[in-house]
């Protein structure tokens, strides 16, 4: 092996009231090409000079780390970065790093990745299964963390229904969008969540996507996070109005994701034009689920 890529696909995780549970992978991705070499030397494409230095790039950092857990010196790598993920818009970019640093060490070392490799390593850089674990398995994920191990369960995400993401050209930092948050709800608010986080479950299931717009609600994050993004309120219903199935914030933003079975560029035109009011310029794309996670492909 001289060389390899490794994809990861970006996430969204929450889907509304699957706060910090539920995430699902996106047909979008970031690709990292890594070859040997004796040296760290970084190209990223579009140019992030930040990115460059080894110092500040995570995939160099999950890397390092990922060889030290094996046992192995990190000598060097000349890698390409191909960033197709927007940074810090609530779609799981510091994700796509971690999991490409991870399977390209374990890959390169012959080595096979169990669940407990994935979370000693992964848990270092981000503490956040419900992005992590989409971005390496692919589909929609629930996942818990108990007494530090991950439990982790699949769901085939309908493939009728698409993803209307909505970019908006501000940066939301997870640290930020965490610390508007309440260190304590009321229990009539956590009850609204799991109701409506288990009848999203059941609606994708039987296909009862009139059942999406009620349980995408939620009551733990979004009417605290809202105060960040401007317009919130008039995305969602601009996006309703134009036949989304549902809509919430994207992790922790600033993007926003509505989950549609038609109509998709009309939702995403709706959306970005609500956000245009409100006085932020945005962007949409029309993502399918993406059902693989991530991929190593062996270059050279
Ligand atoms: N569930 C997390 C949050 C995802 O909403 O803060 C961020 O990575």
């Amino acid at each position: 092996m001289k060389k390899i890529k490794v994809k990861v696909p970006a996430t969204s995780a929450n889907l509304g009231a699957g706060f910090d549970t539920l995430g699902v992978a996106l047909t979008l991705y970031n690709e990292f090409i890594i070859e040997e070499s004796d040296s760290i030397q970084i190209e990223t494409v579009p140019k992030i000079k930040e990115l460059e230095n080894p110092d500040k790039n995570l995939f160099v950092k999950v890397l390092k780390a990922a060889c030290e857990y094996n046992g192995n010196e990190f000598h060097g790598a000349k890698i390409t970065q191909i960033i197709n993920v927007p940074v810090a818009r609530g779609l799981g970019s510091s994700a796509t790093a971690i999991v490409a640093g991870i399977i390209a060490s374990f890959f390169v070392n012959n080595k096979t990745l169990t669940d407990e490799d994935f979370s000693k390593i992964a848990y270092q850089f981000e503490s956040h299964p419900d992005n992590l674990l989409p971005a390496w398995k692919g589909n929609l994920i629930t996942a818990t963390v108990d007494n530090g191990k991950t439990y982790y369960s699949q769901i085939d995400f309908p493939d009728d229904l698409k993803a209307v993401v909505v970019i908006p050209d501000f940066e939301l930092s997870t640290e930020e969008a965490r610390r508007v948050l309440p260190k304590e709800v009321f229990l009539e608010d956590a009850i609204f969540n799991i109701q409506r986080v288990s009848l999203f479950l059941a609606a994708l299931t039987n296909k009862q996507y009139d059942l999406l717009k009620v349980s995408m609600n939620d009551k733990l994050h979004q009417p605290y996070r809202k105060k960040l993004i401007p317009g919130f309120d008039y995305v969602v219903n601009a996006a309703l109005e134009v036949g989304a199935l549902g809509v919430s914030l994207s992790g922790a933003g600033s993007s926003m994701i509505a989950l549609a079975d038609k109509n998709f560029d009309a939702i995403g035109k709706a959306m970005v034009e609500a956000f245009k009011n409100a006085g932020v310029n945005a962007t949409y794309k029309v993502l399918d689920i993406d059902k693989r996670g991530a991929t190593v492909e062996v270059l050279a």
